[in-house]
């Protein structure tokens, strides 16, 4: 198992644009970095917020060791908090999502308000200060309607980030829609290699015969490549977009942080994806978007 140091090395002897040596994608070692310099630091997408759309709607979601309530307060605002009682450190909820007035500890019924304060704890003694058990709070920031949280205890900017994904985003809506679906897909491989894989579509001609019916593999028609070229079916997409008042996404460099991305991809011709369902009665226009925070 790889050490912090030995990491950095092999790390810093990578060929640009080959895969990773095999350790950085298998090493026990390695693995417990990424998760320590990487996913507990930086600001990571966990839900969208119509996913809890009501007071009381929470969802519990799992970022390596920790667990985090997502929970919409009786004010409308979304906070996370670790999912792990101040009293001796019950898990707080059990269900991976549900609903209700407070969030009540199982083991001993502290009680606290959805904002994370505590509101009875029983038998505690005159001196027991309530005021000092509420909930541990996990950074959260709702951007246009995604909820990203940060395990850190102090997060990275992320003002730029919210800023410029908002421009693409705005036309969608996101806070009024709903979920129409929901499938989780469990992958057996480091997180790396499934990015990897996301961000190319090179195998997606071999191996996804139905997406490619409507999506064009191309990486020119997608904006998806380094040259600077767009085919002039994302060009033409693009200024469809931009006249429907959804603008121009591009990818942009944060400040602070690296390199961010907002993207709007265009579909092949007669193709038709739906990312989010309107309250708009009338047909809604058709977009696809995909967002990333330092990819
Ligand atoms: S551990 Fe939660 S009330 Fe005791
Ligand atoms: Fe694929």
């Amino acid at each position: 198992m790889l050490r912090d140091s030995d990491v950095l090395s092999t790390l810093l002897r990578r060929k640009p644009d080959h895969s990773l040596a095999q350790d950085l994608y298998c090493d026990a070692g390695v693995f417990d970095a990424d998760m320590a310099h990487i996913w507990y630091r930086d600001w990571l997408f966990s839900i969208p917020t119509c996913e809890i759309p009501k007071a009381g709607n929470y969802v519990v979601h799992e970022v390596g060791v920790y667990s985090v309530i997502i929970v919409r307060g009786a004010d409308g605002e979304i906070r996370a908090f670790h999912n792990s009682c101040r009293h001796r450190g019950s898990l707080l909820c059990t269900a991976k999502k549900g609903t209700g007035p407070k969030l009540v500890c199982p083991y001993h019924q502290w009680t606290y308000e959805l904002d994370g304060r505590l509101l009875w704890a029983r038998d505690m003694g005159p001196e027991f200060d309530a005021s000092a058990h509420g909930l541990r709070s996990v950074h959260c920031r709702n951007v246009s309607g995604m909820v990203y949280i940060c395990l850190a205890e102090i997060a990275p900017p992320i003002e730029e980030f919210v800023a410029e994904t908002a421009r693409y985003l705005a036309p969608h809506d996101l806070e009024n829609s709903k979920v129409a679906h929901e499938s989780t897909i469990i992958e057996k491989g480091n997180w790396k290699l499934v990015w990897e894989n996301n961000r190319e579509c090179y195998h997606c001609a071999g191996n996804h015969p139905s997406l490619c019916r409507t999506f064009p593999e191309d990486p020119r028609a997608i904006g998806n490549d380094d040259s600077g070229q767009m085919a002039g079916l994302q060009e033409s997409h693009t200024q469809r977009c931009e006249a429907a008042g959804a603008p121009r996404a591009t990818a942009y460099r944060d400040s602070a942080t690296g390199a961010s991305c907002a993207r709007r991809s265009s579909t092949r011709p007669r193709a038709t994806r739906w990312t989010a369902r309107w309250r708009s009665p009338s047909p809604t226009p058709r977009c696809r978007f995909a967002t990333q925070a330092r990819c």
